[in-house]
C-alpha cells in the first residue's frame, strides 16, 4: 500500500502549484521580516535602556519632529563623545581636601596620600582582585595580554585600553574601579605619577586572607551592551555564556564558599546587565544605578551600593559656570514623555508646562541634539527637571549636576549615590510626583526660589560635582573614591554579620 502510494504521487495541477509556491514564498518573507523586526526591537531596546537620554527618541514619533529626524536604532553606540580615560579637567580648583563632604571615614589614610605611600595598613579597604580571564574585562576593549599578562599595564594613563565611547560610557563604572585598584599595586616608590598621587581609600592585596572585599572584575554592563545579540553560529549569546561561566568560576572558589559570597563586590551597573546571574550571585555586594529592575531579595540598600552614571555632557569649570542672571531658562527637560512604567508624570508635566515661555521641554536625545547643545541648554537653565522614566534613575541627573543646573527630582523612589555622606537637599529640589502633576505647583515652587537660595544651591553643586567624575588616574573625592568609600562603610555591617555568625565556631553546634 505504502509503496503504491509513493509510486503514484498525486501532483496538484500546475496552477495550484504556482499558488502553493506563492504562499510558501509569502510565508518565508513574513518570517524573515518578523525576524528582522525582532532583532531590531531588541537592539533598540538595548540602546534604549542603556541610554535614558538617547532611547527616548523612537518612542515619541509625534513629538520628535520638533527636534529633528529619527535616530536609526542600532548605531547609537558609536556616538558623541570619544572614550578618554582621563576625562574632563574638573580638578582645577575643585579638589579641596578640607571639603566638609569628605568626612573622616571616607579618606582614612589621608597621610598616605601626602607621603605617596598607600599600603594595606593605611587604606580603608583592602581589595583582593580575582584574576578572571581577560574575556570578562579588558579583552572586551580589545586588549590582548597574549597569555603573558593577566592585566594591562596601567602605569601610563594615556596608554590604558579605552572604553568604547558614547552612551556605553554611562555604565563604565567597573572599568574605572578596575583601573584604579590595579594602579594601587604598582611598585611603591616608582617614579610614576599614577602611583604616587593616588588617593588611598582602597588598596589591592594579593593575599586573600588580608582582604576586606573580593572584587569580581567583570565588565557586566559592557557585556550587556556588546554581547546581547546572537552572533552567527551561536546558540546562546555571549553575554549569557560569560555570566554562566562567572557563576561556575565563583562557586568553585573557596573564598566565595567560605563567606557565601557576602564579601564579594560585583558591578552590574546597567539595569539590564547580569540578568541571568544576578539571583545566583545576589549574596554579593552589587554596585548599581538603581533597584528598579531588581527584586528586594536580590538587591537592596542594606547590602548594595548606588553609583552615579558617568555624565555625557561636558563638566563646567567653576569660573565658567553662568550665575543666576545668566541662566534665562527657568526649567530644562530633555527626553521622552512616553515611558513604559512610572513615567506617566512626564506626559502630565508636558501638558502643564509646554506653553510656558521660560521652560525648555524638548523630546530628543542628547546625541540627536548634540552634546554641545545639551551642555549649553543645561548650563543656561536654573533648574533641570529629572522625571521618573522607566527606571528611577538616569544620567540626566548627573548631567545636570556637572552643568551646575539645580536638579529638580520628581521621582518618588529614586535612590541616590552616596546619600549617607551627601545631603542632596542642599543642592537639589525634591518634588513628589503627585504634587508635580498639580496645575501650577511646579512653576510656583521654582519661581518662588529666591536668587540667594538658588545661588546657595549652585555653590554647593560646584563643590559636589567632583564626586560624580569618573577618571583615571582617580583623584581624591571623585566617583571612584566615593564608591570605594561607600563599599568600605557597607563592609562594616557585612563584617558584623560574618563575625556574629562565627561566634560559636569553636564550640560547635552542640553547645
Ligand atoms: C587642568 O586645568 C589646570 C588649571 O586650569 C591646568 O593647569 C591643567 O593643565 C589642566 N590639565 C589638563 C589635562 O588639561
Ligand atoms: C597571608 O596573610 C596571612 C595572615 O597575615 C599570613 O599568615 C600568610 O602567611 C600570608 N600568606 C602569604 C602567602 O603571604
Amino acid at each position: 500500500m505504502v509503496v503504491e502510494r509513493k509510486m503514484q504521487p498525486q501532483l496538484p495541477p500546475p496552477e495550484h502549484r504556482r499558488a502553493l509556491r506563492f504562499v510558501v514564498f509569502l510565508g518565508i518573507s513574513l518570517l524573515a521580516f518578523s525576524c528582522w523586526a525582532l532583532v531590531n526591537s531588541r537592539i533598540s531596546d538595548a540602546m534604549h535602556d542603556s541610554s535614558a537620554l538617547l532611547g527616548d527618541v523612537d518612542k515619541t514619533p509625534a513629538l520628535t519632529g520638533k527636534e529633528g529626524t529619527h535616530l536609526p536604532a542600532g548605531d547609537s553606540i558609536t556616538s558623541a563623545s570619544a572614550a578618554v580615560p582621563a576625562s574632563g579637567n574638573t580638578t582645577a580648583g575643585a579638589v579641596k581636601l578640607s571639603d566638609p563632604v569628605i568626612r573622616e571615614p571616607l579618606v582614612r589614610g589621608g597621610e598616605g596620600e601626602r607621603s605617596g605611600r598607600c599600603d594595606a595598613d593605611s587604606a580603608a579597604l583592602r581589595v583582593y582582585v580575582y584574576d578572571l580571564p581577560a574575556e570578562f574585562h579588558f579583552a572586551m576593549l580589545g586588549w590582548d595580554g597574549k597569555g603573558k599578562a593577566a592585566w594591562p599595564d596601567v602605569r601610563d594613563a594615556r596608554a590604558v585600553p579605552h572604553y568604547p565611547g558614547g552612551l556605553n560610557l554611562q555604565h563604565s563604572v567597573a572599568y574605572w574601579l578596575a583601573l584604579d585598584i590595579l594602579s594601587s599595586s604598582l611598585p611603591p616608590g616608582s617614579d610614576d605619577d599614577t602611583a604616587r598621587d593616588r588617593p588611598c581609600v582602597a588598596v589591592r592585596v594579593t593575599n586573600a586572607s588580608l582582604a576586606d572585599v573580593f572584587f569580581v572584575p567583570f565588565f557586566a554592563s559592557l557585556s550587556y551592551n556588546r554581547h546581547s545579540k546572537l552572533r552567527r553560529g551561536e546558540r546562546v549569546n555571549r553575554n549569557r555564556v560569560l555570566q554562566a561561566e562567572l557563576v561556575k568560576y565563583l562557586m568553585r572558589k573557596e573564598e566565595w564558599r567560605r563567606w557565601g559570597g557576602k564579601n564579594h563586590l560585583i558591578v552590574p551597573h546597567h539595569p539590564n546587565s547580569m540578568m541571568e546571574a544576578r539571583k545566583r550571585l545576589s549574596p554579593a555586594m552589587f554596585v548599581l544605578s538603581d533597584f528598579g529592575r531588581y527584586s528586594p531579595d536580590v538587591a537592596n540598600l542594606k547590602k548594595d551600593v548606588i553609583a552615579p552614571y558617568k555624565h555625557v555632557v561636558r563638566s563646567l569649570g567653576d569660573d565658567e559656570s553662568p550665575a543666576f542672571h545668566q541662566r534665562p531658562v527657568l526649567a530644562y527637560f530633555q527626553g521622552a514623555i512616553h515611558r513604559k512604567a512610572g513615567g506617566k508624570v512626564r506626559q502630565k508635566l508636558y501638558q502643564l508646562l509646554k506653553d510656558e515661555r521660560d521652560v525648555h521641554f524638548t523630546y530628543g536625545s542628547v546625541r540627536q541634539n548634540g552634546i554641545r547643545r545639551a551642555t549649553a541648554g543645561m548650563s543656561t537653565s536654573k533648574f533641570c527637571l529629572n522625571i521618573a522614566g522607566d527606571t528611577p534613575s538616569s544620567n540626566r541627573l548627573f548631567d545636570a549636576i556637572v552643568s551646575h543646573c539645580v536638579p529638580v527630582i520628581i521621582s518618588d523612589d529614586i535612590e541616590l549615590p552616596f546619600e549617607d555622606v551627601l545631603d542632596y537637599s542642599e543642592f537639589c529640589v525634591f518634588v513628589r510626583a503627585a504634587d508635580a502633576a498639580r496645575k501650577g505647583f511646579l512653576l510656583r515652587l521654582l519661581r518662588g526660589v529666591s536668587r540667594d537660595e538658588w545661588t546657595r544651591m549652585w555653590g554647593r553643586l560646584k563643590e559636589v560635582a567632583r564626586h560624580f567624575e569618573y577618571q583615571y588616574p582617580s583623584r581624591p573625592g571623585d566617583a571612584v573614591q566615593m564608591i570605594w568609600g561607600a563599599v568600605a562603610r557597607k563592609m562594616h555591617s557585612v563584617k558584623l554579620q560574618l563575625h556574629k555568625r562565627g561566634r560559636f565556631q569553636r564550640t560547635g553546634s552542640e553547645s
